[in-house]
């Protein structure tokens, strides 16, 4: 079948052969495992977190590895998820940790040359170049190492199967069997899984709900700087983000991610706004960045990256309805600077003002921030943590707040230096924001 009769997909069929079950004998650890006991009778100091060497991969992972936990980081080809993991491994393995590193996908020499150049070289760091699953397994369960790392999920083959390395019966099969052994030993396990450019065939999607938290490990080969966020985590909260810089010794945690993202801003250039965006627990400083110019041949374009394509249309049509900006014959371009993805409706506010700014040809002030939920009404809604929002912008220079009036009056008393700009709809942003 070409097409997916339920969500209307294209190619997203893929072929699964239905294989019988593996032989009994590799069933028999898993019914040992099996025993009830009384909730009252768990102890969850098993819960106690191991701690790497990077604050930004310990947030993302909810503030450490949790033992028997797997932990499975999907990303593109090349986006340095290899580097990530062996920088972690190295760590921990220098603290006296037993860490074992498969590689499925390079030589030893290879794996080697990699770790030298970043600078990794504990004597309790071991490395493995195996493919067959079983004989990983066994490895683990004689070697008994603390932390185990299998790079990638894809390569990896059990000779109980049939289906082809990288399928998705293979894949899946080998994750259920790192999952089993993660849990009977209470070995924290880190799995690679690639992306692929045609999306997520036998890739993260498929072993989603068999592991414990999925990080995506996101950026683009133009920017030095990758973004690791978890979209599922059964130990932590999934807003959290990491940001992390590629330099020529490997991945380096960003402290201060929001004066990297407004690194490159241009000044006093229509079209550009700041906003205090917050993803998880921190606030983040974005560019938003519109071009509206009118359009010369047929239906205006609209797109929008990092921000919902689909919010896009309706700030359009409130601009234009209760903002009076004429909008309706432009085409309309948004872009979140940077590469972020932004899912919450604190920005609409900044995008709103973006475009009316590209489309007027006027500059936003240099020294303004603004957020805000934008309402059908032409309203500019209150959104959480405007304090949060407020202090960071204050943090790096921006003295003037625009936010909904709501949130103003709940701002703190003791507060940075800043003025708060409150206003009740977007015509009223629109009068405040410009120069
Ligand atoms: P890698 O970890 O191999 O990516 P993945 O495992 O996700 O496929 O990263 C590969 C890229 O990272 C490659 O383009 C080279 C670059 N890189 C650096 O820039 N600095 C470094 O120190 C290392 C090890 C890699
Ligand atoms: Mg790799």
């Amino acid at each position: 079948m070409g097409r997916c009769t339920e969500c209307g997909a294209w190619n997203s069929f893929v072929e699964e052969v239905v294989e019988p079950a593996p032989a009994a004998g590799s069933r028999t650890a898993l019914s040992r495992a099996a025993k009830p006991l009384p909730l009252s009778a768990v102890s969850v100091d098993q819960e106690a977190r191991l701690t790497t060497d990077s604050d930004e991969f310990d947030r993302v992972l909810g503030g450490g590895i949790v033992k028997g936990s797997v932990v499975l980081i999907g990303g593109q080809p090349g986006i340095g998820k290899s580097t990530l993991l062996l920088q972690r491994a190295g760590a921990l393995a220098r603290n006296g940790m037993k860490v074992l590193y498969v590689s499925g996908e390079e030589s030893l020499r290879q794996l080697k040359l990699r770790a030298q150049r970043l600078n990794v070289n504990p004597d309790s760091l071991y490395v493995l170049a195996e493919t067959d699953l079983e004989a990983i397994l066994d490895t683990v369960r004689q070697f008994q190492p603390a932390l185990l790392v299998v790079d990638s999920i894809q390569t990896i083959t059990s000779p109980y199967f049939e289906s082809a390395p990288g399928s998705v019966t293979q894949v899946r099969e080998s994750a259920h069997a790192f999952t089993r052994l993660a849990k009977e030993e209470g070995l924290p396990v880190f799995l690679v899984g690639h992306v692929t450019k045609e999306g997520y065939l036998a890739g993260p999607k498929v072993l989603e709900h068999v592991v414990d938290a999925l990080l995506l490990f996101e950026g683009d080969a133009q920017h030095l700087y990758r973004i690791l966020r978890a979209a599922k985590n059964r130990y932590g909260s999934t807003s959290e983000i990491g940001v992390f810089e590629m330099t020529d010794q490997g991945l380096r945690d960003v402290v201060n991610p929001s004066e990297l993202f407004l690194s490159e801003r241009l000044q006093n250039t229509p079209g550009s706004v700041v906003t205090p965006v917050l993803q998880g627990s921190r606030p983040l400083l974005l560019e938003v960045q519109a071009l509206a110019s009118p359009t010369h041949y047929g239906v205006p374009q609209r797109s929008a990256t990092g921000f919902d394509p689909r919010r896009l249309p309706m700030i359009l049509a409130v601009l234009e309805k209760r903002a009076g900006v004429q909008i309706a014959t432009h085409d309309v371009f948004v872009n979140v600077a940077g590469g972020i993805r932004v899912e919450e409706p604190g920005v609409d506010l900044a995008v709103a003002l973006a475009i009316a700014s590209s489309a007027l040809n006027r500059p936003v002030a240099h020294d303004l921030v603004a957020f805000g939920e934008v309402g059908l009404g032409g309203e500019v809604r209150s959104v959480q943590h405007a304090d949060l929002r407020a202090a960071e912008a204050s943090r790096l220079g921006f003295r003037r707040v625009l936010l909904p009036r709501s949130a103003a009056a709940r701002l703190s008393k003791k507060r940075g230096n800043f003025q708060p700009v409150p206003v009740r709809t977007l015509q009223q942003a629109l009068q405040e924001a410009f120069e």
